[in-house]
């Protein structure tokens, strides 16, 4: 695939993910074929320049995980198009074409305790997708090895080349999870929650890599965190998620100083720190999250919103532009 640094990295058109339910022994026995589906992910446009990082927040379960595996190939989408430096990802096929998307899409998940091997060192976890990806001799590979820690700020390196996960701290462990996933320089990342294991004082360090990536290296980001307040300092941008859906996205300080959809006023209203002049009460959302299978009709925000009107059962409202330029998914703007 071409690189062309002027083409957006990623982007994202109508996106949809749907799991399908099992139909339960009662609904089989007495007939009832229909399939039902939870619709984790339901229709959602986004697109990430490559230098930028994109911050995808909302609660928990609202899909965000699910974003980010279907874009990076680890799902398949149920539909919508995703397009990578403007080529349809769907049209990837074969060995060949997953490897060269696999090189320039990568993902780094919460967990480090989950996706490093147990049984290989950081030289064996980090020179694994080289090996895979480039035809270099063993010591290119091992210079190549060497520029990924360095990069993830693990110093010397030679310290850890030879060291098994249950040697080191879990923000060492992150770092060695993301050096691998940078060792072969994809042009997009994304970081699901990569720092809401770790402790709140190793947290800013690595929150530092990904804003060093994006500026020095080019990268694209998807940053994913249900934190606002780790996003004022590393993102750009900013798309709010509520069940399946993004209702507002923009620049960082527009999204996080003055929210405009009421979703995100009450997300914002929830960081303490981010209060400011727009919104010093905290807002209290009534009523639980319905879930992604019976979803409500019309704006799906409705059973929880304090300014819903009778329009807002209707009509499911779609993310608009307003004329600060960023985009909201509410009638209270249309
Ligand atoms: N493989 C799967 N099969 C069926 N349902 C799934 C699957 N993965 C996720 N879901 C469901 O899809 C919805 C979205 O889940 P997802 O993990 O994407 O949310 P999330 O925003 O990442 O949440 P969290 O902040 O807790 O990580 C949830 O209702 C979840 O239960
Ligand atoms: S469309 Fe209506 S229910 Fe939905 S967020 Fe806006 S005001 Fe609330
Ligand atoms: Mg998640």
């Amino acid at each position: 695939m071409d690189h062309n640094m002027a083409s957006k990295v990623i982007e994202v058109k109508g996106l949809k993910k749907w799991f399908p339910l099992r139909r339960s022994f009662f609904s089989a026995l007495f007939g009832r074929w229909e399939h039902r589906y939870l619709k984790a992910v339901d229709g959602v446009n986004f697109s990430v320049n490559p230098g930028e990082v994109l911050g995808l927040a909302g609660e928990s379960g609202c899909g965000k995980t699910t974003t980010g595996m279907t874009i990076t190939k680890l799902y398949q989408p149920t539909s919508g198009k995703i397009l990578f430096h403007q080529q349809d990802v769907a049209a990837i096929e074969g060995r060949k074409g997953l490897k060269e998307f696999r090189k320039n899409a990568q993902i780094v998940f919460q967990n480090p305790y989950e996706s490093l091997n147990p049984r290989f060192t950081v030289l064996q976890s980090i020179e694994e997708p080289i090996k895979i990806h480039y035809a270099v001799s063993r010591e290119e590979r091992h210079k190549m090895v060497i520029l990924a820690l360095e990069r993830a700020g693990l110093v010397p390196p030679g310290y850890f080349l030879d060291r098994y996960p249950h040697e080191l701290s879990g923000g060492q462990l992150q770092r060695v999870a993301i050096a691998r996933a940078i060792s072969i320089e994809p042009a997009f990342l994304v970081a699901d929650e990569p720092v809401s294991m770790l402790d709140v004082s190793i947290r800013a360090g690595i929150l530092n890599l990904l804003r060093y990536f994006s500026r020095e290296l080019h990268m694209g980001i998807l940053y994913i965190s249900h934190d606002l307040s780790t996003m004022k300092h590393i993102c750009n941008s900013i798309a709010i998620m509520y069940l399946g859906r993004i209702v507002e996205m923009g620049v960082s300080q527009q999204v996080l100083n003055e929210p405009r959809h009421p979703y995100a006023k009450a997300l914002v209203s929830a960081v303490p720190l981010m209060r400011g002049r727009f919104q010093r009460k905290r807002i209290i959302l009534e009523g639980a999250v319905p879930n992604p299978i019976d979803l409500p009709a019309g704006c799906r925000f409705r059973p929880r919103c304090p300014k819903a009107e009778k329009v807002c059962r209707d009509e499911e409202p779609e993310l608009m532009l307003l004329g600060d330029g960023r985009q909201v998914a509410c009638h209270l703007y249309h």
